[in-house]
């Protein structure tokens, strides 16, 4: 009947969430030889790792924002962000150079992408999104599942998550006048990533590199 499908047992959450913590493992996997690799032992683009499954609750909320019942099918059919990973790097350039090598991998899909850092959010929201379907195999099928990526600098993971905090779910009266402080704060910590970028010892080379390449 209908309300037997409007939403999950626990059982059926976690029979849904088996595959996507498989999904989410490869991906993690990849992104550590990457980090190893991307620049031979001399330095690493990553800085830190963060990953999660979505709860039961996030789920069925998002479905029915969507206007759907909160189903394993549902969920499945609708939503791309059952599985995150969150990847921390030092600079922006580490961060453009990470999704290159995600989008080079042959075996991974790329379902979508989302440059906010060359067009930030209108709130000063910086981060580079992608969905990356990555095959899973197992006895019963082979399947691609989506795991969300999103890649963002320290600073940039510090603006979203005290903005996180500050805005999510809160009513102001002064709304207005944050709103403009968060977009200055955004401003503020791109100067000063730029300015430690200006010191890294891995642009230096690279500019060493080039400059070299040309002359
Ligand atoms: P969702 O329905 O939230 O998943 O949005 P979407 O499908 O349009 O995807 P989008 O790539 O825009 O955002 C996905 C995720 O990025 C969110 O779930 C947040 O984790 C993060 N995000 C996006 N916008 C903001 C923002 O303005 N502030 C913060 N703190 N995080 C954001
Ligand atoms: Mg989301």
């Amino acid at each position: 009947d209908r309300r037997k499908e409007s939403f999950m047992t626990n059982e059926q959450y976690y029979d849904l969430i088996v595959p996507y913590q498989d999904a989410l493992n490869l991906l993690k996997a990849r992104l550590d030889v990457l980090n190893h690799s991307m620049y031979g032992n001399k330095s690493h683009p990553i800085h830190n790792i963060q990953f999660r499954i979505k709860q039961k609750a996030s789920i069925e909320e998002k479905l029915k924002r969507m206007d759907l019942q909160g189903s394993f099918m549902n969920a499945k059919e609708h939503l791309q962000d059952i599985a995150g990973i969150r990847v921390i790097c030092y600079f922006e350039k580490d961060v453009e150079l990470l999704a290159e090598q995600l989008r080079k991998q042959s075996d991974l899909i790329l379902v979508k992408e989302k440059d906010y850092i060359t067009n930030p959010k209108p709130n000063g929201y910086r981060s580079f999104h992608m969905i990356l379907g990555i095959q899973v195999y197992s006895m019963e099928s082979t399947e691609y599942y989506p795991v969300e990526v999103q890649i963002r600098t320290i600073g940039m993971d510090f603006w979203a998550s005290m903005e996180h905090r500050i805005c999510y779910k809160q009513e102001r009266d002064n709304k207005e006048e944050i709103q403009r402080e968060l977009l200055r704060y955004a401003e503020i910590l791109k100067e000063i990533e730029e300015g430690f970028e200006g010191y890294n010892e891995q642009n230096q080379n690279e500019k060493a590199r080039l400059s070299h390449k040309t002359n």
